[in-house]
């Protein structure tokens, strides 16, 4: 399978790259940008071979596809800085392909002996770019790109060659004269960027010859093949948390080994959704799971909980308890020595938890999936198994459909694994789970319930429109009236997001007649709710999550 093979640099649209090229059908990988590339460019490289191995997802080879052409990413950083990334020099030797993307193509002007120097005032958001006319088009093209940056090209490097420029005088395309190697200061991969995609696949299909072979279906033959030989019959256990990724990691298990392999194990901490884990055990049987174990923990968690207010140790409590019944519980079932541990980790997991995917090295979650002793003891011996680490969320969402899960699961929002303790601002009890919970489902019944606006010709709801939505309860009460009747209610705050992978995040614009009725409906229905609140802070500054 073709694959191209993306450098992060540290930009917010890396991501982004990688699954514009994934919906033109072809496969991606993202390494840091300074990743040392020995092996994966084998004999390509001219310099001295590498010493180190590459990082791949799991420390293996990150080869497992047909190298086609290399794309530098955009950075916050400045080439002329020592935080500014260099790249293995061996991607200019190696006569792939290259496309360097804003802080990219400064990179490769600048690393060819070109100048890169700040701009007087940083471009940003929509900006015309003309291309000149060349031999295949005869005429010039201008179009609005989308620009990011407060570098820019002021000398080319030798070979290099300007062929579009944007209306501020800045070189926005160069290209080199002998070799495919390609610079935009501009995004292609930001949906405002017009004929991004075009760009994109241009480069993808025309210059580096890329042929489509990322489809689902052949993704999950691969998976198949390799789950059926690698755990030759030894039990499979994943621990399920109710989301999108555990059920369809489970539907995968379910459908391609014998169900009698394949155990699952789910936690009711007693900070779940309304009604989930009864939605969760009929998902599970529905997808034909025999082994299900549901460990039923909410007294322990809310005492571990009682008395605690400071997030941080909210969330370190309960991983930690997370941990302790997680090992308890596996020791209970007495699966023999051999068996593996299987979890949905997904791509943009690795990548938040720095596992040598991607430059973004800071973990968001101090509660993750990635790793627990019980994890960390199976991925020593070997027996871990991810078999969705290289999808995104929309492809994992993709394959859920293929292997028949339900709608209802498939399109599900996030949810944390902490649960609604981060959503219970200050201390955590029964009582106010019990309310959270209410009101929470009343606000997704809603935008369940609720045409998307404008033309929606496809019939979605409000909900399909926003990434995540939720209720946070707040740890204060204000006063109000019920009949005639003094009311001193919680204030409850609702939450919608519209992001790409929950690493940014904007608002979403309600439109005022559902958010003001939704806010009613809950009033009247959730007593102890005395007033709602609508969050409009964007991530960054706010997390998605309020604790
Ligand atoms: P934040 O609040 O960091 O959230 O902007 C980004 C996304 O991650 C989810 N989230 C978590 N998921 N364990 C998880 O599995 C956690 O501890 C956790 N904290 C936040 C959050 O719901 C959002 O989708």
């Amino acid at each position: 399978m073709d694959k191209i093979l993306i450098l992060d640099f540290g930009s917010q649209t890396t991501q982004l790259i990688g699954r514009r090229i994934r919906e033109l059908g072809v496969y991606t990988e993202i390494l840091p940008g300074n990743a040392d590339l020995g092996a994966i460019l084998g004999s390509r490289g001219t310099s001295p071979a590498a010493s180190v191995p590459p990082q791949g997802a799991h420390g293996e080879s990150p080869h497992d596809g047909s190298l086609r052409g290399i794309v530098l990413s955009g950075s916050p950083e400045s080439v002329y800085t020592p935080e500014g990334a260099v790249p293995d020099r061996r991607i200019y030797s190696c006569g792939l392909p290259l496309l360097g993307i804003c802080y990219g193509l400064q990179r490769m002007n600048f690393d060819n002996g070109g100048r890169v120097e700040p701009l007087p005032r940083r471009e940003y958001g929509g900006v015309k770019v003309t291309v000149k006319a060349g031999r295949r088009r005869g005429r010039p093209v201008t179009f609005t790109a989308w620009m990011s940056h407060g570098d820019t090209l002021t000398e080319l490097a030798p070979g290099f060659v300007e062929k579009g420029t944007s209306e501020t005088g800045y070189p926005a395309v160069v290209v080199h004269e002998t070799k495919p190697w390609y610079g935009l200061q501009f995004h292609p991969e930001v949906s405002h960027c017009e004929r991004g995609t075009e760009i994109l696949s241009s480069f993808v299909f025309g210059i580096c010859g890329c042929t489509r072979g990322w489809t689902m279906a052949a993704y999950v033959e691969t998976v198949r093949e390799d789950l059926t030989a690698r755990t030759s019959g030894a039990p499979v256990l994943l621990l399920i948390s109710g989301g999108v990724d555990s059920t369809v990691a489970a539907a995968l298990l379910l459908k391609t080994l014998d169900p009698h392999q394949v155990y699952l194990m789910y936690m009711d901490t007693g900070l779940m959704r309304k009604d989930e884990t009864r939605e969760v055990r009929a998902a599970l049987e529905k997808l034909g799971a025999k082994n299900l174990y549901l460990v039923m923990c909410e007294d322990e968690f809310l005492s571990a909980l009682k008395g605690l207010t400071e997030p941080e140790v909210k969330r370190k409590t309960i991983g930690d308890l997370f941990i302790t019944i997680q090992e308890r519980e596996t020791a209970r079932l007495g699966l023999p020595e051999n068996y593996y541990l299987a979890q949905g980790t997904l791509y943009t997991d690795l990548i938040e938890s720095g596992k040598g995917v991607g430059n973004k090295a800071h973990v968001i979650k101090s509660h993750h999936n990635v790793g627990s002793p019980l994890v960390d003891a199976k991925r020593r011996e070997g027996r871990i198994i991810e078999p969705l680490d290289k999808l995104y969320k929309d492809e994992v969402r993709a394959l859920g459909r293929l292997l028949g899960v339900d709608e209802d699961v498939v399109r599900r929002h996030p949810f944390p694994g902490p649960g609604l303790a981060v959503r219970i601002l200050g201390e955590v009890t029964r009582e106010k789970c019990a309310i959270l919970r209410e009101a929470d489902a009343l606000f997704i019944q809603e935008l369940k319930r609720r045409p998307a606006p404008g033309k929606n010709p496809e019939g979605r709801s409000l909900y399909d429109e926003i990434w995540q939505a939720f209720a946070v309860l707040l740890p204060i009460r204000s006063v109000g009236v019920a009949g005639d009747i003094r009311r001193y209610g919680w204030v409850l705050s609702l939450r919608a997001v519209i992001s790409a992978d929950g690493m940014t995040a904007d608002v979403y614009p309600f439109p005022p007649k559902d958010l003001i009725e939704i806010a009613t409906l809950i009033t009247n229905e959730v007593k102890d709710i005395g007033r709602v609140g609508y969050d409009i802070s964007s991530k960054p500054p706010a997390t998605i999550e309020w604790e």
